[in-house]
């Protein structure tokens, strides 16, 4: 069995455990409590270590063939964004804020995902 392929494997399943929960908080007609929410944000947030971590080792694997892609360097930050805005998510959760809020994070934290998903796979420029 190729290890670069089960690499890979492992970090589109990564994106999984990412955008599942933010997708669910995004998508619930009414927002879970605040513990299930702190949950599903903490999954999210392991999710886009591994994603990380998976992705770094990918690259590694890769040697120069990726290292220079806009594409890549687009993703990483994008990987960032998802991250920062996870973090504002768990800690808006934590006080109880508003849904509209949770919400909108949740929102733009599956389309930072969708759209490095986009470049990850039609590797544009
Ligand atoms: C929001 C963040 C990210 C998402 C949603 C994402 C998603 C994906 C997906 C769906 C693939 C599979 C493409 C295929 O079918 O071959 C992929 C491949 C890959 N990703 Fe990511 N990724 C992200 C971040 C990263 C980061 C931060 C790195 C590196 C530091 C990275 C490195 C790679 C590499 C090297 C491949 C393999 C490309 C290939 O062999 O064609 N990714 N990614």
């Amino acid at each position: 069995m190729n290890p670069y392929l089960l690499l890979v494997a492992a970090h589109v399943v990564s994106v999984l455990f990412c955008a599942g929960p933010m997708l669910a908080v995004a998508l619930a007609p009414e927002l879970p409590s605040s513990p299930a929410l702190r949950r599903l944000a903490l999954v999210s947030s392991i999710g886009l270590l591994v994603l990380l971590l998976t992705g770094v080792g990918a690259v590694a694997m890769t040697g120069a063939a990726f290292v220079h892609a806009w594409w890549l360097r687009l993703s990483v930050l994008l990987m960032i964004f998802a991250g920062a805005l996870t973090g504002r998510l768990r800690s808006v959760a934590k006080r109880s804020g508003s849904a509209r809020t949770m919400r909108s994070l949740a929102w733009m934290i599956s389309a930072a995902l969708i759209l490095a998903v986009c470049l990850m796979e039609v590797k544009p420029f």
